[in-house]
């Protein structure tokens, strides 16, 4: 009962900050994301090869809460398959080590689709999507590829709460730049800091304004208005580092140089560069950009003081499944 799946990370341009629900993992508000290529985890499960879930990330074994957290979302799929059994759960991140990304999206999107493969599961990405919320609000997102939207939903069993694809990586071909800025692990994570966020009164402006923001963005990704979308790319991450830097005690994820780059992007702008910021729960700056001016805008960002190293990637497809159980009668793809 093994199975292997890859997904790639993404970046959200209306962000997620903020949850109904903790334990379902629902979000306050619905969010849109670029999945990127080359940028995830590769993730095998194999139910019964010991008594106890056993996890092992780039070749280290984990336990605690990184343990935790995957056994939980094992129980899910148990409970759904009717499974007694322990897990090996071994996965590896594509995404280049020191790059201060180690994404939780990429790494439940593809423990949800192995899981459930594993345990000879049916699901419709849909259904994947839900499951992979579980494990981390982002991963929802990962299931599918190019742009891609997380409905908030409104039922209390959170099975209205699941992403869906808006326009694929060929149909619009976007592209992000990201500037490592500090490849660290951030001292305050993203659900920790959107815990924090909310209590402040700020984060009632960002209530006020985010699924009208998902909104806008939707019918922008649909009339392709590249620079209506990345304009409100930018309004989202400064308005959700603002409800966090409004928090007590406050939450800053920025450094100086995530503000001195932040603030290029318009003079770039004017000199023909069209390229938008965001920043998640950290202080690297992801460049959205269109697909044929993405070395340009890496150039841009390599040249700025402070910049570690600049990661180029396309717009990626959505979760793959590279090998199933033999009894699923399906060859591998
Ligand atoms: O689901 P998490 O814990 O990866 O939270 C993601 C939070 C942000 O990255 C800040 C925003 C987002 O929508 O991805």
């Amino acid at each position: 009962m093994r199975a292997t799946a890859r997904a790639n990370t993404n970046i959200a341009l209306i962000k997620y900050w903020g949850k109904r629900d903790e334990r379902l993992r629902l979000p306050r508000n619905g969010s849109l994301s670029l999945t990127l290529e080359g940028l995830g985890a590769e993730t095998t499960v194999e139910f019964g090869a010991c008594e106890r879930d056993r996890l092992e990330i780039d070749g280290r074994e984990r336990t605690g809460r990184e343990l935790e957290r995957v056994s939980a979302l094992l129980d899910l799929v148990r409970e759904q398959a009717g499974l007694r059994l322990g897990a090996r759960v071994i996965s590896t991140s594509t995404v280049p080590l020191g790059a201060g990304l180690a994404s939780s999206a990429a790494g439940f999107a593809a423990l949800a689709a192995a899981a459930a493969a594993a345990a000879g599961l049916e699901l419709s990405p849909r259904e994947l999507s839900v499951l992979a919320r579980r494990g981390s609000g982002s991963a929802a997102r990962s299931i599918f590829g190019g742009l891609v939207i997380w409905h908030r939903g409104s039922r209390t069993d959170g099975s209205d709460s699941y992403a869906e694809q808006l326009c694929t990586p060929q149909a619009w071909p976007l592209a992000m730049a990201i500037a490592i800025i500090d490849a660290g692990e951030k001292a305050v994570g993203s659900s920790a800091g959107m815990e924090r966020a909310c209590r402040a009164p700020a984060y009632l402006h960002w209530e006020a304004t985010a699924e009208s923001d998902l909104l806008e963005a939707r019918r922008a990704v649909a009339a392709r208005d590249f620079g209506r979308l990345g304009l409100l790319a930018e309004a989202s991450a400064t308005k959700m580092h603002m409800t966090a830097a409004a928090a007590d005690p406050p939450l800053v994820y920025w450094r100086a140089e995530t503000a001195r780059l932040v603030s290029r992007f318009a003079s770039w702008r004017a000199e023909g560069c069209e390229a938008y910021f965001t920043v998640d729960a950290g202080p690297n700056v992801a460049a959205l950009c269109r697909a044929e001016q993405l070395e340009e805008v890496a150039r841009r960002l390599r040249a700025e003081p402070g910049v570690l190293r600049v990661l180029c990637c396309r717009a990626g497809g959505g979760v793959e499944i590279l090998e199933r159980p033999a009894a699923a009668g399906r060859p591998a793809s």
